[in-house]
């Protein structure tokens, strides 16, 4: 552990490759730029991932409640090696997030970066470090909505929508875990191949009660709009619905007279309020996914193919999380 010192400072290049936001509503451009200088409460990281999730589009589209200056980096998470820090030890791999990292300072998509000491978290020897970059989002919010927020129990029939996404993945298989019986939804036919095992695949033009066997106990929705308002009535009476994501629209409309009718607990999942309470059991869950045991579906890009990751998050044709892969 150091400040930096002449032989850390020869590992650092003057100029590094950074992707550079100018204007909302535009993608950032691929630019060198000075590596940022070493400053007291901050650590200098190599990054090696970023994740490229729905919140950084949203950044991207000036379309969130905090916006930065321009121009900047974005990039909400992301991971790396540390080249200098006075509290963490270089060369260790490191997960960086918080703190405002992509938001209110420059964020991940580069291959340098300078977060605050508290922003930085060490990871455990050999892990990936794209599965350092991605796993806490969609791990821990599947964690919550499957254990303290849904409390699914053996023998349930669970319905998760968006399946074959990041956290509806991880979803099937933590409530599979559970003793839950799995139905999976997608949307598109080219993604019921990705629904992980023991679920059954189900086309979300198909679903109804017939095809899921009977009713569902519990749904987690991952995807939002039309699809949540499809899924909701084929919960039963005194049912659970955690509901996590709004990609496929914001609203849900409720007849009252309906709503109290069916009798299903609306469960709001929210990882701002939850994250440190599930912390603890999604450390215990990396060892799984690092063997495989569980699987986190993501993509892979090259800093400079960020307009096709973007393009393949925007369009719902990515399979699970997309990340840009920096070496
Ligand atoms: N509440 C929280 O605290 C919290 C925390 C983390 C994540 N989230 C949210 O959870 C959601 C799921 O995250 P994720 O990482 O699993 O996302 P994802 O993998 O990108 O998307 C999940 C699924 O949504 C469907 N989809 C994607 N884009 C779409 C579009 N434009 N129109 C219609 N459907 C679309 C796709 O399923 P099909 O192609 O099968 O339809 C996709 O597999 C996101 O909205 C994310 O923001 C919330």
């Amino acid at each position: 552990m150091s400040t930096i010192d002449s032989a850390s400072q020869a590992l650092v290049p003057e100029e590094s490759r950074a992707l550079v936001l100018e204007e909302f509503g535009t993608l950032p451009r691929l630019v060198e730029r000075p590596v940022p200088a070493p400053r007291t409460g901050h650590t200098l990281v190599r990054t090696r991932a970023a994740t490229v999730a729905h919140l950084d589009l949203n950044i991207l589209d000036g379309q969130f409640g905090i916006l930065p200056e321009r121009p900047f980096v974005p990039g909400t998470q992301g991971s790396g090696t540390v080249l200098a820090s006075a509290v963490h030890p270089e060369g260790a791999l490191v997960r960086v997030r918080g703190e405002g990292l992509g938001l209110t300072r420059d964020g991940a998509w580069a291959e340098h970066l300078l977060v605050p000491d508290n922003a930085v978290e060490v990871m455990p020897e050999g892990t990936d470090p794209v599965l350092a970059a991605i796993y806490f989002s969609p791990v821990g919010t599947a964690f919550a909505a499957v254990h303290p927020i849904a409390r699914v129990q053996p023998g349930e029939r669970v319905l998760v929508t968006g399946a074959s996404g990041a956290v509806g993945a991880l979803v099937v298989q933590l409530a599979a875990r559970a003793g839950a019986e799995v139905i999976g939804v997608v949307g598109r036919p080219a993604k019921l191949g990705q629904v992980p095992a023991p679920a059954k695949p189900v086309l979300a033009a198909e679903l109804c009660a017939e095809v899921m066997g009977g009713p569902a106990d519990v749904l987690i929705d991952t995807v939002g709009g039309a699809v949540l308002r499809d899924a909701l009535t084929l919960v039963r009476p005194r049912g659970r619905a955690a509901l996590l994501g709004y990609t496929a629209g914001r609203e849900l409309t409720l007849d009252l007279a309906d709503f109290f009718l069916a009798d299903v607990t609306l469960l709001p999942v929210n990882m701002i309020s939850r994250g440190k309470e599930v912390a603890p059991d999604v450390v215990r869950l990396l060892p799984d996914l690092a063997s495989g045991e569980l699987s986190l579906p993501h993509e892979r890009y090259g800093i400079e193919e960020l307009p096709e990751a973007v393009a393949r998050l925007r369009t719902g044709a990515a399979v699970g999380r997309v990340v840009l892969d920096l070496g």
